[in-house]
């Protein structure tokens, strides 16, 4: 598998610039690299100074030059039919379901094709055998965030309708649709749904493996810092591991700061934003990008740029990612989960069961997270949240432990 570094951040902090100029510097030294954008607002094709418009097929890429090639997908008219077909289908059979609230809820959330197109790209792109390195120039925060939240949430969907469907399709069609009130689907919104729900195992498995990362993008100024700090806890309750944090358009200190009074209020701020991140941030590698006098356009700016990024020390690109993960353990006679959740307190997170589901809710972002089989035959004891993890015990729940379901 190759490389997977998704690069993310607030609107406008150098998310593309950061993308691109670490596409250039590993493609320069000898990596067979494919950068590509999921933003619909794309500036990737800008930043490397090519035309990416021309791609026709989530498939077909750009050479931009030797080993870098570059890709912005777009809503693709193909997958956009196909997936109108399954979305449909799914809100009907829901609502045929009586779904309760929580799922209605969730429904708000049924990604569009733009956003199953990118999933489908990446997959197919990160499969293909073609690439060391993948670079995702992502959108900004809260769409990437529902981006990266989507193979698990569709996920969902689609197991709790799929195994119903397998009973459905044994039965007389008209008999089931008379029995249960949920239409059956056609054998080929069946197709469909099938092959959706492999993609995005495939894109969750991926992007949680220890060959897939986050960087987070900011620049030093205390109101990025405060989204990028919602940005690493909410990665963190997704299950995605965070690498590195790029603070981009560091200010060099230049013989005018000490005497032009507006020159020198930006680098003292910039100073104690420096501070923040790291203070925020500990444990986690910084890279510095300078702020250049001019916009860094094509890849030879690009380049320089990567170069002239200085970090504490930067981690190996290509490494394996190992960062702490969700884990279940035996503690005793009873069972802890654990998950990293960094930066919040415990008034922050509300938690909640649902059937075989933990819900984890932080500050508006949410994650259902299915439990092991284990768990399944527990009942939640208690739960703290402290040193950057949440932790849930878990206790036997002695009738369906006996009851060996
Ligand atoms: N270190 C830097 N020095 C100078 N200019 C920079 C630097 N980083 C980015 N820029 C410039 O800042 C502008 C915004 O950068 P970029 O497009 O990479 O941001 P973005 O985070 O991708 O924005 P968006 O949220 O719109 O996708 C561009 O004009 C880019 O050339
Ligand atoms: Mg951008």
């Amino acid at each position: 598998m190759p490389r997977v570094v998704l690069v993310t951040g607030k609107g406008g902090v150098g998310k593309t610039t950061t993308a691109a100029a670490t596409a250039v510097r590993a493609a320069r030294s000898g990596l067979r690299t494919l950068v590509m954008s999921t933003d619909a607002a794309h500036s990737l094709g800008d930043a490397l100074d090519v035309d990416l418009r021309t791609a026709v097929t989530w498939r077909e890429s750009h050479q931009v030059e030797t080993r870098l090639h570059a890709l912005a997908v777009g809503a693709h008219t193909a997958v956009e039919a196909d997936w109108q077909v399954v979305r449909d289908y799914l809100l009907g059979a829901l609502d045929a379901m009586g779904v309760d609230p929580v799922v209605a809820d969730e429904l708000t959330s049924l990604p569009g094709a733009e956003e199953v197109t990118a999933l489908g790209a990446l997959a197919h792109q990160a499969h293909s055998g073609d690439w060391d390195l993948v670079v995702v120039d992502c959108a900004p925060t809260a769409e990437t965030l529902r981006l990266l939240g989507l193979p698990e949430v569709l996920g969902w969907h689609l197991d709790r309708l799929l195994p119903a469907q397998r009973r459905l399709l044994t039965v007389l069609r008209p008999a089931a649709t008379v029995a249960t009130g949920v239409p059956p689907p056609g054998p080929d919104v069946l197709a469909v749904l099938r092959a959706w729900r492999e993609l995005m195992v495939e894109v969750r498995t991926l992007l949680t493996s220890p060959r897939a990362s986050v960087r987070v993008v900011l620049t030093p100024e205390r109101v990025v810092i405060a989204e990028s700090r919602r940005v690493l806890t909410s990665l963190s309750l997704h299950g995605y591991a965070v690498d590195a944090v790029v603070v981009n358009r560091v200010l060099p200190p230049g013989p005018v700061g000490d005497e032009d009074p507006w020159w020198s209020a930006w680098t003292t701020a910039q100073a104690a934003g420096l501070d923040r991140v790291r203070e925020s941030f500990s444990g986690i590698p910084l890279l510095r990008a300078p702020y250049l006098s001019g916009e860094p356009i094509g890849a030879q700016a690009l380049a320089e740029l990567a170069e002239a990024t200085r970090g504490d020390a930067a981690p190996d690109l290509m490494a394996d990612v190992d960062v702490p993960r969700m884990r279940v353990a035996a503690d005793g006679a009873d069972f802890l989960l654990t998950l990293p959740l960094p930066l919040v307190s415990a008034s922050q997170v509300a938690l909640s069961r649902r059937d075989d589901d933990l819900v984890v809710e932080v500050e508006g972002q949410r994650r259902l997270v299915t439990l092991p089989s284990v768990l399944r035959r527990c009942v939640v004891q208690d739960a703290e949240v402290g040193g950057g993890e949440l932790r849930v015990r878990f206790e036997r729940d002695e009738e369906l432990w006996a009851s060996g379901r």
